[in-house]
Order: structure tokens, then C-alpha cells, then sequence
């Protein structure tokens, strides 16, 4: 059994304002009018014969209407209270038999190379058949500090290194022999656990006291707080030594934020002006003068104009409008 797991946890508030909570990333019907989401779920309805949807309350509905257009039986566990991607990926596993092959991905990611990302599911599997927990590598352009690097020889993981600062991120780049972690994962469901009641005893335990008590895949609040928020890379990627690492070539990006929306939309052929400004959004006559590679979005109820360097700073700024988002 190969089972697809979906982790649907963000609201992706560094795309604020055409992501927030009442539309996280996942669910924008962004791209030719579909969501990441749905997408997600196409890419990999034909290698997988289950699927686990672990979601929260709050999207719950979203996720639902999407997988209904898919017609098909799915799983889907609810958290009450997000709890990070450690106990999101226990919960899956411990809804599946230990020799399942859980192919995790996210579901607010773009790849795009149906080929390609096959290739490397395949590649994946097999190393997951033979007990690895598997990563999935893309090569780095950019010293990003928002992502987990694999330290690798060939097929062999020498180090993961979750995060890291703006200087380690620089040499990583520079060394040549390091992958971005894309955040998508291949093992065998027992192999998993096995790893994380290892490294992390107390996560396992507690999600598992958490799923044993679980009410049709509705998880409980009270229960969920005893759970150690962390995620997968710092829990058991980090401290493993069963890693894999296969080279994906497909196109990736997790349009993080508007630096990332913009260097996608850019190698689309996204219009630009002579000075590299793009808007999103409208079809209104936009006239930028006397600035470089702005990004400007347009929204029913708000408008942004932003430096595409200063996109990390989106988030502040959501934080701050949290009652009109
Ligand atoms: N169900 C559920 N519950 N999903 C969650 C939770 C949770 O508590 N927390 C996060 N998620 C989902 C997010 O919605 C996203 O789809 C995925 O899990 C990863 O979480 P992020 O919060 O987006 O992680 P990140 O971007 O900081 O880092 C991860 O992804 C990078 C690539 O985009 C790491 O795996 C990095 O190593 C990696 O480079
Ligand atoms: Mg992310």
C-alpha cells in the first residue's frame, strides 16, 4: 500500500493579502483555477492507492469540497490544535499499517514536471521498500535561511541541517554538496514511529495516547497539548541515520513568500516592466515610477506594494492587520 499523506496546516501569512486565514495558500485558486491543494492531490492520485488527508478544524470544510471532486475514499484526521509536522505525520502513521509506504507531501507547494517527479517518487519508494526514510534534494540557487539543507555523497545523507543562519546557509551553497530539503518524505509508516520514538519519545507518546483516543479521526484539544511542538526535520531528520536523499529534478517551488511568487511568475513570462515590476491581481493600467523589482497585489479589500527583497516582512504586517485578515 502506498498512501499519500497530505499535511494541510498553514495560512501561508507571508502571502497576505491574497492568502489568509479564511483562504490559506493551499485553497487560493491560483493557478488555472485550481488550488495547491487540489493539485497536490492530482499529482499524486496515480501512485498512491490511499489517502490521509491531517488538517485542523478550521480548514476542515476547504479540504473536504476539494477532495470531493476527486470521488474517492479518504481518511481525514482532524487536529484539534496544531501541534507541528512531527505529531501531523505520527498521526498519519499510526492510522496505517507498519509496512505502508507513506509518500508526505505538503499541500501548498508547486512542482511541476509530471515525468520527472515520477521518477523520483519511484526512486523514493524503493529506497523506503528497503527501510530508509527518504528525502527529497533540489539543488539550491539562493542562500535561503527558511529551508533544511541535506549534506549529502551521492545517494547518501551525511548531515541535515534544519534552518540554518544566513552564514552556514552561504556556505552550503557555495560547497556545492548540499540539496534544499523540499519537504516532501518517503518511508514505511513503522519505520517512522520506530524512528521517532527514538529520538523523540515523548512526541510519539503523546500523539499516540492522542490517536488511540481519537473520535472518528477528530483528535482531542486537552490530549493534543501534551504533545512537544516540533517539526520532522528538527524531531527526526536532524538526528537519524537512515536517511536517503533522491535528486529531484522536477521544477519546485514553495512559494513562501512573494520573492518566491515572483521568481515563479518571472520564468512564466509574468509581464514586467523595464524595471523588473510586476503587479498580481489586477488588469487595471499600473504605472511604476522610479522603482525596481516591485511587486504590487491587488485585492478586493486591501492593496500591497512591496520590494521583493522585503518579503519576509509580510508577515509582521498580517500579524499586525490580524483583525481585518
Ligand atoms: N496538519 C498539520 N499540522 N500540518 C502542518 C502543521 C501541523 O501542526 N504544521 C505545519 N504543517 C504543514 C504546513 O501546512 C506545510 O504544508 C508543511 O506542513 C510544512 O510546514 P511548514 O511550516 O511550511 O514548514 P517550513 O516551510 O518552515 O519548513 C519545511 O519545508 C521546507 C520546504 O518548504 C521543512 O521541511 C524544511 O526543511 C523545508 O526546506
Ligand atoms: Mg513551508
Amino acid at each position: 500500500i502506498i498512501t499519500h499523506v497530505i499535511l494541510t496546516g498553514g495560512i501561508g501569512s507571508r502571502l497576505w493579502p491574497l492568502s489568509r486565514k479564511s483562504q490559506p495558500k493551499q485553497y487560493l485558486e491560483f493557478f488555472d483555477g485550481q488550488s495547491l491543494f487540489e493539485k497536490t492531490v492530482a499529482r499524486n492520485e496515480n501512485i498512491s492507492n490511499k489517502t490521509i488527508v491531517v488538517g485542523n478544524i478550521e480548514n476542515y470544510e476547504m479540504s473536504n469540497t476539494i477532495m470531493s471532486k476527486f470521488n474517492k475514499p479518504f481518511t481525514h484526521i482532524v487536529e484539534a490544535v496544531p501541534r507541528n509536522t512531527a505529531a501531523a505525520i505520527a498521526f498519519a502513521a499510526f492510522a496505517s499499517k507498519p509496512e505502508d509506504i507513506l509518500l508526505v507531501t505538503p499541500s501548498d507547494h508547486l512542482i511541476e514536471g509530471t515525468e520527472l517527479y515520477d521518477f523520483a517518487l519511484q526512486q523514493a519508494i524503493a529506497l523506503a521498500n528497503q527501510d530508509y526514510l527518504v528525502t527529497f534534494g533540489i539543488k539550491p540557487t539562493k542562500p535561503e535561511t527558511g529551508y533544511g539543507y541535506i549534506e549529502f555523497e551521492n545517494e547518501n545523507v551525511v548531515a541535515f541541517h534544519e534552518k540554518p543562519n544566513l552564514q552556514k546557509a552561504a556556505a552550503y551553497l557555495e560547497n556545492g554538496n548540499y540539496f534544499w530539503n523540499s519537504g516532501l518524505f518517503c518511508f514505511k509508516s513503522g519505520k517512522f514511529l520506530a524512528e521517532l520514538e527514538k529520538q523523540e519519545p515523548e512526541v510519539y507518546l503523546a500523539s499516540k495516547a492522542v490517536w488511540e483516543a481519537n473520535k472518528n479521526g477528530f483528535l482531542d484539544y486537552e490530549l493534543s497539548l501534551n504533545i512537544p511542538s516540533i517539526s520532522i526535520d528538527y524531531a527526526v531528520m536532524e538526528r537519524s541515520k537512515n536517511i536517503k536523499v533522491v535528486a529531484a529534478h522536477f521544477d519546485w517551488s514553495d512559494l513562501g513568500s512573494f520573492e518566491s511568487v515572483y521568481d515563479y511568475l518571472i520564468q512564466k513570462d509574468h509581464p514586467t516592466d523595464a524595471n523588473r515590476n510586476i503587479v498580481i491581481g489586477t488588469t487595471k493600467h499600473t504605472t511604476f515610477i522610479g522603482v525596481k523589482n516591485c511587486i504590487l497585489i491587488y485585492t478586493d479589500d486591501a492593496l500591497m506594494v512591496l520590494q521583493k527583497e522585503n518579503s519576509q516582512e509580510v508577515k509582521q504586517v498580517y500579524q499586525q492587520l490580524e483583525s481585518i485578515a
